[in-house]
């Protein structure tokens, strides 16, 4: 495995590969989350490029940009064992130049939901991403559910960019209670990390009252509500996935999504349905 820092060696290595590659972007601190991505990528394509950098332009002031936990050495570790071809590790100087183009997520969809919370988060994903896409040349890319407006903002841009290269959807890896990975998990205490148990079963409840034929947007909203009711609850919403509102659900086109506060710490989570 080739670990490249600069804009540089990153291009060269990447022209030593065929257009066969995979491509995982990452904020490092690395969990079983991000390694089925990588595995995915493994499996798909000939070489896997995984990115690893804590983006400074999609957080917002007094986020934990500078407290964002680094494991950098575990990090290449797991990368080297899943089989990557190219780890890039650049910093934000390699990454950003004095005068940027912006590039604005669509506000409709930007600024709703986790966007609502952090105003300007997305246009700091869209425009790392793109960067990265540029440098990495992927055939296939690898998002996660778990981030689903992301996830969706991306598949967005690539469809309206024209870009050339197809957005593989990752399934939501849990722990084994029903806990979704996430690398900010470390900032929970034993009390919080049993409370943090409530989002993935408010979610449950919400697939247990679709099993009993419920289709009411607001009923099953209310029925979460109350199981998530000692938190502080930021968002439950029930969305098609274009990200609109809907009054019922209309099954195999819905995102159920959570998202509350656990402590100081931010949580989310989501059910596709
Ligand atoms: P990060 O939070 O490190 O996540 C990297 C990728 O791993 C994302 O696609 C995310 O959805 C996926 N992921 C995280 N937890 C997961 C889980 N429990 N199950 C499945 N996939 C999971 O998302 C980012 O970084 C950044 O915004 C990035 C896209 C790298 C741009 O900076």
């Amino acid at each position: 495995m080739k670990i490249v820092t600069t804009i540089e060696e990153l291009r060269h290595a990447r022209g030593e590969l065929s257009n066969s590659v995979g491509f995982v972007p990452t904020m490092g601190a690395l969990h079983n989350g991000h390694l089925s991505l990588i595995q995915k990528s493994t499996a798909q394509n000939d070489h896997t490029i995984v990115s690893v950098f804590v983006n400074p332009t999609q957080f917002l002031a007094g986020e934990d940009f500078e407290t964002y936990p680094k494991r950098t050495q575990a990090d290449i570790k797991i990368c080297e064992l899943a089989g990557v071809d190219i780890l890039f590790m650049p910093n934000a100087e390699a990454m950003y130049g004095a005068c940027e183009p912006s590039i604005i997520a669509p506000s409709t969809k930007a600024y709703i939901l986790e966007g609502l919370a952090r105003p300007g988060h997305f246009d700091g994903v869209l425009r790392v991403v793109l960067k990265l896409f540029n440098l990495t040349k992927p055939y296939r890319a690898y998002f996660g559910k778990k981030d689903a407006q992301q996830l969706y903002l991306i598949q967005n841009m690539v469809k309206t960019l024209f870009l050339d290269l197809e957005i593989v959807p990752c399934e939501i890896v849990r722990e084994d209670d029903g806990l979704a990975l996430s690398s900010r998990n470390v900032y929970l205490n034993a009390h919080e990390r049993q409370e943090a148990l409530l989002l993935s079963k408010s979610l449950k409840v919400a697939s247990r009252a679709l099993m009993g034929k419920e289709r009411d947007c607001e009923i099953i909203k209310a029925e979460m509500l109350e199981v998530l009711s000692p938190l502080h609850v930021e968002y439950v919403e029930i969305l098609n996935r274009d990200f609109d509102t809907i009054p019922s659900i209309e099954l195999g086109n819905c995102i159920i999504l959570v998202c509350a506060k656990v402590g100081t710490t931010r949580l989310i989570d989501n059910l596709w349905i």
